[in-house]
């Protein structure tokens, strides 16, 4: 599995899987396997004028993060990696798969997980309903794992769609900054949040462990998407797989541009000159992307992911000393770190 590219980063790719532990890699190895294999037996099924369009994506790779998070957080039980809970950890890689074609829909996103993105090859109704296809295949696997998690899904989904609209309403003269927070509460961290519950919950873990393994799967879904936002503004695409500068294109201002927004000086000035809208010329795009380079603006949006860093970190103190704990710090940092 990789990126569409070559993935060489240490502990999440799960071609170079490492988890500093041979026995942990061999058993997270094979639960992404069967990940894998109810992935494809789902989804290259059904009516063939669907398939090709949502096995674009599957193929193309990506991170994996949030089934290898579930996985991992069904270590803390007595059944790790059980039938269950590779269902699970397949419903959240597809549930996550089906924002992201909606998501691309929304940015007018041409690129993804290194190819072209569904919208730019087929167009926006099929981007739309390969996602909806994907949403259908997720909720006949969550039927089987019974009635709490069809609800804890339902409750996620639609915190995640919240956040998707909060995003797209803007701030609305609110405060910037709380705004973004929430967004990416809602759209991000809580979906990851997901993973570490339902690994946890159907690996059979007890209810504090269920818990921790949620608080830290929301504070590292919050790192994850202040990084994913400093990666779209400073990144190559040959790193991300995406598209440099799509939130700016969009509109949507991110906490580096926040940040660099309300800088004192030259700096600051040009941009709130440049950035009253959505960025539509290169020419506009370079420049703020070079200011952007000049300010403090990731600086301190890496130091906010920082704290959240520290606040994952921190449930797993609840946790007990063992392979998964360890991988789930270096997990901490190389998400903190990553540049794709
Ligand atoms: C992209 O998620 C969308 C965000 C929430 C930032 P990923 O960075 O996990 O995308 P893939 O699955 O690796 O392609
Ligand atoms: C979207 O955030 C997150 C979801 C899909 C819910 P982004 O718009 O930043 O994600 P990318 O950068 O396109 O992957
Ligand atoms: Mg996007
Ligand atoms: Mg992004």
């Amino acid at each position: 599995m990789t990126n569409g590219r070559e993935a060489a980063t240490p502990g999440v790719v799960a071609g170079s899987l490492n988890l500093g532990d041979e026995a942990l890699n061999e058993r997270v190895g094979r639960g992404l396997s069967m990940v894998e294999e109810t992935l494809y037996a789902h989804l290259s099924q059904g009516d063939e004028i669907l398939q090709d369009k949502v096995m674009h994506l599957v193929r193309a790779g990506g991170k994996r993060f949030r089934p290898m998070f579930a996985l991992l957080a069904s270590e803390y039980g007595d059944k790790p990696m059980c039938e269950d809970v590779v269902r699970a950890a397949a419903v959240v890689e597809m549930t996550h798969l089906a924002t992201l074609y909606h998501d691309d829909v929304m940015d007018e996103a041409s690129r993804r997980r290194g190819v072209e993105s569904a919208n730019a090859r087929w167009g926006n109704s099929v981007a739309i309903l390969a996602g909806d296809h994907l949403l259908a295949q997720a909720s006949g696997i969550m039927a089987e794992l019974g009635t709490n998690t069809v609800k804890h899904f339902a409750e996620t989904f639609g915190t995640l769609v919240t956040g998707q609209m909060r995003e797209t309403v803007g701030a609305q003269g609110g405060d910037p900054i709380a705004h973004y927070t929430r967004v990416i509460e809602e759209k991000t961290g809580v979906l990851i949040a997901s993973a570490g519950y339902l690994g946890a919950l159907h690996g059979g873990a007890r209810a504090e462990y269920v818990q921790a393994l949620r608080g830290y799967g929301h504070a590292i879904g919050m790192v994850f998407q202040i990084v994913d936002d400093i990666i779209d503004l400073f990144s190559t695409p040959e790193e991300s797989g995406k598209t440099r500068g799509t939130d700016l294109r969009e509109g949507v201002f991110t906490l580096p541009v926040l940040y660099a927004l309300g800088e004192e000086g030259e700096v600051g000035e040009r941009l709130r000159a440049l950035l009253t809208g959505p960025v539509t010329s290169e020419e506009t795009l370079h420049e703020a992307l070079d200011l952007l380079e000049r300010s403090g603006g990731r600086a301190r949006a890496a130091a906010d992911a920082a704290v959240w860093a520290q606040r994952a970190r921190r449930h797993l103190e609840v946790l007990p000393e063992a392979p998964a704990t360890r991988a789930l710090d270096a997990l901490v940092r190389y998400t903190a770190e990553r540049l794709g």
